[in-house]
């Protein structure tokens, strides 16, 4: 089978550097089009330039990364250093990319990118808030057509919220985009974070990553190393969760998650549960189904398949 063709859409993030670096390292069952970046875990700057080193530490200076929105739609941008550092990828000491940012916008690569391509070929990889998603349907909704799906990071049902205690960060930062994507009636994998609080980087995880012995090794080593402090701390846990790479790992083997298809709506309206995922897990409305949205990993496959592909780069 050829390799399934897919733009991330991104605010680097460690989490999200790593499941970049998990695509690149993976090209029989990934063809990266482009990295479009958006604001998000820190200012849009930042981000285009994060996509950029991470390209560079993969060896792939060659993948076209293009700046997108610098805000969310309705409301002022909310960042998170608190989690990710002051540059968003704290942790490693990488040096500044030497490969340019392309010229275009990287909501107008979307469209141009869909547009070309036929119906049901591209998957759309978002992994921080989707406003470049939303601005590229809203803007050219005759593009939808072309999206085979949609792999997205955000939300939750059960584990409800980690930037307000009723939302996740990616659904939080610009609602009205998560709102305008999951009515959009594009084929829909949500891995929210009900799935990424089981996918923890646990010290032995960590070594081995550290023990690869290569560049790209000791920088995800580094990266984990420094943002589980926060959650750490937070939940008590044995270790970081890596919330991005679950996407790029569902490219490459949807066996190792599970889920339900199930009606997911975007609270946008109460500032009290604002980004709120209402995640019909139980099936308790009438509402149609719009997204398939994961609860369960096997965790020890997926750092295994992780592990085993980072070596590659
Ligand atoms: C999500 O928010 C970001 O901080 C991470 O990169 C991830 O995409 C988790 O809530
Ligand atoms: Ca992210």
């Amino acid at each position: 089978m050829s390799p399934r063709k897919i733009i991330i859409d991104t605010d680097p993030g460690q989490d999200d550097a790593v499941a970049i670096l998990l695509a690149l390292a993976s090209p029989e069952e990934i063809d990266v089009l482009g990295i479009t970046a958006v604001a998000g875990n820190v200012p849009l700057d930042l981000t285009s330039k994060n996509a950029r080193i991470v390209c560079e530490l993969a060896g792939k200076p060659d993948v076209p990364v293009f700046a997108g929105c610098d805000a969310p739609l309705g409301r002022a941008l909310v960042t998170a250093e608190h989690v990710h550092g002051r540059t968003g990828l704290d942790g490693p000491n990488l040096p500044d990319p030497t490969m340019a940012l392309q010229d275009t916008h990287g909501v107008d690569f979307i469209i141009d990118t869909l547009r070309a391509h036929p119906a049901n070929t591209i998957t759309l990889c978002p992994l921080g808030p989707l406003t470049n998603i939303a601005t590229a349907f809203e803007r050219a909704p005759d593009i939808i057509e072309k999206v085979q799906e949609i792999v997205l990071m955000g939300g939750a049902y059960f584990e409800v919220g980690n930037m307000t205690p009723t939302a996740e960060f990616n659904i939080y930062v610009d609602p009205q985009a998560a709102d305008i994507v999951f009515k959009s009636g594009a084929s829909i994998v949500v891995m929210p974070l009900d799935v990424t609080h089981k996918a923890l980087v646990t010290s032995e995880r960590n070594s081995a990553f550290r023990n690869l012995g290569t560049p790209v090794g000791t920088a995800v080593a580094q990266m984990t190393d420094f943002f589980e402090r926060f959650d750490k701390e937070k939940y008590g846990s044995a270790g970081a969760p890596l919330h991005d790479p679950c996407v790029t790992a569902y490219l490459i083997k949807p066996d190792l998650f599970s889920g339900r298809c199930i009606n997911v709506e975007i609270e946008t309206q109460s500032e009290l549960t604002m980004g709120m995922t209402v995640a019909d897990w139980w099936r308790v409305t009438d509402r149609a189904p719009n997204a398939l949205f994961i609860g369960d990993i096997d965790a020890d496959g997926f750092f295994t398949l992780l592990t085993e592909r980072l070596a590659r780069l």
